[in-house]
């Protein structure tokens, strides 16, 4: 068992505190909350102990890990405060806002031995596991272009000065809500990003940092991803890959947060297509328990840290993109 604390107690530290109750691999006895106050009855319903102060669960021997569910830019000087602690770290998306800071976390991360891992659960769903492990195979030949969408409008209930709506913590609209999600899969698909040209306006919405969000991302090994994020429509979730020998699409019924299901469509050249259906699986709590397997000295996390910092630095190219209207080239 890894015992960890749960950092940032709102919707998302909300939905992972209860999930960890079924994990036979992590067990949160402590949760940290700067609003202490406005969590207790959900504290009391958990069983878990609340502290105000981050700090002090660092200096805490009886802690050896923190999942921080906190707003996106303490993100970085979190990481890095937890390994100096030797904390090991999951870390909600995205990991940081700019390449420097990436490199910066993941150096104190490697300094003191830790591990780190990111709140990616798309690519543990169980299409997209299939989908990655048939395009790796070459079976689908070669990936030329992605396709992909994720799109909600939980936001439009969000009082307008919500931190998820400001620029600050939320450049580019729809990005760091969902769009990153799409850009993690789309590296994992062709690594390190070349060159990025990002739009987002407003066009459905009061969100004045804008809820429609179009990013064209170029690889350097090859390949397009055309990524759609738009916080002014109900839930969507698309990825498909187009390959020399055919195609493969994962949809989704319903958001990660209950999950429904899946389909899985794969159209080989010559071949009909074929669709398979994919039960609900709780791809957030396979990824929390990738996180301490790893942290536990068994198999190393799934996601390799260049792939992670690969990420964030196009990630920072669509912040600068959406910002000037330019093209913008991805740091390396
Ligand atoms: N993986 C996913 O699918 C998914 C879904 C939703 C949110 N998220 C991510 O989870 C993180 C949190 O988002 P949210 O929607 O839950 O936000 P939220 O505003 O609902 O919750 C954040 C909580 O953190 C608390 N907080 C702020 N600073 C703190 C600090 N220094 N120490 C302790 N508590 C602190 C706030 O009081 C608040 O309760 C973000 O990184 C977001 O992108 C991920």
């Amino acid at each position: 068992m890894l015992n960890v604390a749960v950092v940032g107690i709102g919707w998302w530290g909300k939905t992972i505190v209860p999930l960890l109750k079924q994990s036979k691999k992590l067990r949160v006895a402590k949760v940290v909350e700067v609003n202490p106050a406005g969590i207790a009855d959900f504290a009391r319903a958990q069983g878990v102990e609340v502290l105000s102060d981050y700090a002090s669960v660092l200096k805490d021997p009886s802690i050896q890990g923190v999942v921080l569910c906190t707003p996106h830019t303490q993100h970085t000087d979190q990481i890095v405060a937890a390994a100096a602690a030797g904390k090991h770290v999951f870390c909600e998306k995205p990991l940081s806002m700019t390449r420097a800071d990436v490199l910066r976390a993941i150096k104190a991360i490697n300094e003191h031995k830790v591990v780190l891992a990111v709140g990616h659960e798309k690519r543990f769903e169980p299409p997209v596991l299939e989908a990655m492990a048939l395009i790796k195979s070459g079976a689908l030949g070669k990936p030329l272009q992605v396709e992909a969408n994720f799109s909600q409008d939980k936001f439009l209930t969000l009082a307008a000065d919500n931190w998820r709506l400001s620029g600050k913590e939320a450049p580019a609209g729809p990005m760091t809500a969902t769009g990153i999600h799409l850009l993690d899969l789309s590296v994992g698909v062709f690594g390190e990003a070349e060159r990025v040209f990002a739009s987002v306006k407003q066009l459905g919405s009061q969100l004045v940092n804008g809820d429609t969000l179009a990013v064209l991302v170029s690889f350097k090994n090859g390949g397009h991803a055309l990524l759609s994020a738009i916080l002014a429509t109900p839930f969507e979730g698309r990825f498909t890959v187009y390959c020399t020998k055919g195609w493969i699409e994962v949809r989704d019924k319903t958001h990660p947060e209950a999950p429904e299901g899946w389909t899985l469509t794969t159209a080989f050249a010559g071949g009909k297509r074929e669709v398979k259906e994919f039960a609900p699986a709780s791809n957030v709590l396979h990824n929390l328990e990738a996180f301490a397997d790893a942290a536990m000295g068994g198999t190393p996390y799934p996601v390799p840290q260049s792939q992670m910092i690969a990420n964030i630095s196009a990630l920072e190219a669509v912040f600068k993109s959406a910002a000037s209207g330019a093209i913008v080239n991805v740091e390396s």
